[in-house]
């Protein structure tokens, strides 16, 4: 069986830019390019969910020409795009925590999320400024100020409600989870939604990520035998 849900850890422009003799930047763009062939592909497919790491809590601490780069190209994505999927049937949505990301960003963001919220199709989550404590951190917060002053407890922190208050809350956990360029480790990704998920690990850096390495890595997720935590 297919995933229904596949997220995504778009890892090794940088390298990818320095063997082609680029810029870390320029990487990055290849990326960009790259993400939308395979968004498009996974629809083909019909893979119901794709989730991918754009910009973690913690790459706020690259240097400042990388971060603004990287700022400015999800900028021209969203730009480039907002037309266009007026007429697709993607459904759009972008975690984290926004507020930092600057007013042009953030109009654009719901803007994107707005125009497609009716749509059928392929769900696309973008994780921006996303960190898994960072979100498990807010939701508690969130969940608390919702209830009132004396509460109770176990009926109140849930598993079931923690994953309301996550900015996951419509989408199911991922199936399969992929991390490109060699690095074996989520940081800092969907770790709460990663319980049960099955993990690919590749050496192709992000840029070289095409159709024919996604298929292999759907045909590994469905070789894998599922048991979330049960016996056989
Ligand atoms: C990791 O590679 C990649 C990132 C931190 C950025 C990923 C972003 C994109 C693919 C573009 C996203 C664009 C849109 C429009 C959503 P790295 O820089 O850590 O590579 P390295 O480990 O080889 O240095």
């Amino acid at each position: 069986m297919l995933p229904k849900h596949v997220a995504i850890i778009m890892d090794g422009n940088g390298r990818w830019a320095k063997k082609n003799g680029l810029s870390r930047n320029e990487g990055h763009k290849v990326g960009s390019e790259k993400l939308q062939n395979i968004i498009e592909y996974a629809q083909q497919k019909g893979i119901q969910y794709i989730t991918v790491y754009a910009f973690s809590t913690e790459n706020w601490n690259r240097p400042k020409a990388e971060v603004d780069g990287l700022m400015r190209l999800m900028q021209n994505y969203l730009d480039k795009h907002l037309e266009r999927v007026k007429t697709e049937n993607f459904k759009f949505k972008v975690i984290g925590e926004r507020t930092k990301l600057g007013t042009k960003l953030i109009k654009k963001i719901a803007e994107l999320e707005e125009i497609t919220a009716n749509k059928t199709g392929t769900y696309v989550t973008i994780a921006i400024n996303y960190g898994s404590r960072d979100e498990i951190i807010r939701a508690c917060r969130a969940m608390i100020a919702d209830t009132s002053e004396k509460i109770n407890l176990e009926k109140v922190i849930t598993e079931e409600n923690l994953c309301q208050y996550l900015d996951t809350r419509e989408v199911p956990d991922p199936d399969l989870i992929i991390r490109t360029s060699g690095e074996v480790r989520l940081s800092n990704f969907l770790m709460w939604q990663a319980a049960y998920s099955e993990f690919y690990f590749t050496d192709c850096l992000w840029p070289d990520f095409d159709e024919a390495q996604f298929d292999k890595a759907l045909l590994d997720y469905q070789n894998r035998k599922r048991r979330f935590g049960k016996s056989e």
